[in-house]
């Protein structure tokens, strides 16, 4: 009898253990509904298999990558009524992204931006890189890290939810140096935020500098971003020439139309009377960030009075390109169906400055054998009542 009631009082507490274990669990995954999802999102001519992740955090914010060109095909977030929109701009196959991207949500390199004339000089070499935009290289050249295909996968993160995406770029690819092996983290957080964080080592003296690409409109409708308020933490930015490249000059911000150090309309000041306005056709210019500390610094946010949608922008970058979507001409039909008309999406491109490799005075970008490039930019979205 004795015994029996000691195996009756095991049972009981190993009964006890097991319904709290999985008690506790069910009420992790009642609180933390974290997901990744892989499925097949194309294929290349050549036969390559372009793979999509959708990245789900506890709060249901979700993103979309793909393995061609690392690019973000979809942010889903919502409004302050709770409404889940898509709120970046791109294709819903990959056969829009292969025919025309101006791209769209997509991962840029070697060097984002644009290196005049197409030539620089490292270690007493010139190399000469592919003049794809005038007379100027942009955006990594012709086959840009855009347009590659990434090896993409789950990563394991405390908060959140993960992919890494790597490349190996081979030396002289597009006219660079070294071999540059790149890998890219995307972190979507139960904060409700995208990390972004950039990793590049080479086996020789080379150039980096990346970006990403995303063309936010945080209305997810097809509307144009000229409503959006745009907040940019810099005093001075840099004044352009007909081409768009930096003529080297740091210049305030204040009493122009690049003055956004408090929050301002985009359509406010985007057609005024000014030379450098006339130059990017609307802002497409670089912004001398405010760093006020080392490490993640507030780069820029951009606010929606409609939807109650903010992102904000912290980057360990001493640059942000904002480019208003001036080339956006109604041509692009997107996602859902919806026309990308003229200044339909915006883009915040954290970065070193344009043209670094031919201007001794802005920050380095020269990356050498044995050294490591590490870069991370970070979106934080939010609503506002
Ligand atoms: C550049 C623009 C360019 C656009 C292409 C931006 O980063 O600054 O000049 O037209 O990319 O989509």
């Amino acid at each position: 009898m004795k015994q029996l009631n000691m195996h009756l009082f095991t049972l009981i507490i190993l009964f006890l253990v097991l319904a709290g274990c999985t008690n506790s669990k069910k009420t992790n995954e009642s609180h933390v509904k974290t997901a990744v999802q892989k499925e097949l999102f194309g294929i290349l001519d050549d036969g390559t298999k372009v793979f999509a992740y959708t990245l789900t955090n506890a709060n249901g914010f979700s993103m979309k990558v793909i393995s061609y060109g690392g690019i973000i095909t979809s942010i889903k977030t919502p409004d302050r009524k709770g409404n889940f929109d898509d709120i970046v701009l791109g294709y819903d196959d990959l056969e829009g992204y292969l025919e025309k991207n101006p791209y769209f949500g997509a991962l840029i390199g070697r060097f984002g931006n644009r290196i005049a004339g197409g030539q620089f000089t490292l270690e007493g070499k010139t190399y000469t890189l592919a003049t794809n935009d005038g007379n100027n290289h942009l955006h990594g050249g012709e086959r840009g890290f855009d347009k590659v295909v990434w090896e993409l996968k789950e990563a394991a993160v405390e908060n959140g939810v993960a992919v890494t995406l790597e490349y190996l770029s081979p030396a002289m690819e597009e006219g660079y140096p070294g071999n540059l092996d790149v890998k890219v983290q995307y972190t979507l957080t139960n904060d409700n935020e995208l990390i972004v964080d950039y990793h590049a080592t080479s086996d020789q003296t080379t150039i980096v500098n990346l970006t990403q690409h995303t063309y936010f409109n945080l209305t997810g409708r097809e509307s144009d971003i000229l409503d959006h308020e745009l907040m940019i933490n810099a005093q001075k930015f840099l004044p352009v020439d007909s081409t768009l490249i930096p003529t080297g000059e740091l210049r305030s911000v204040q009493g122009t139309p690049f003055d956004f150090t408090s929050f301002k309309r985009i359509g406010k000041d985007i057609n005024a009377d000014n030379q450098q306005i006339a130059y990017g056709l609307g802002f497409d210019h670089c912004w001398a960030i405010d760093q006020e500390k080392k490490g993640l610094n507030l780069a820029a946010a951009a606010f929606d009075a409609k939807s109650g949608r903010q992102v904000s922008v912290y980057t360990t970058e001493p640059g942000i390109q904002f480019y208003s979507g001036n080339f956006l001409d109604g041509t692009i039909t997107g996602k859902g169906g919806k026309n990308y008309g003229h200044r339909s999406g915006f883009c915040l491109e954290t970065q070193h400055f344009p043209n670094s490799p031919n201007q001794p005075d802005f920050p380095e970008v020269v990356l050498r054998a044995g050294d490591v490039y590490k870069s991370t930019t970070k979106y934080v979205f939010i609503t506002k009542s």
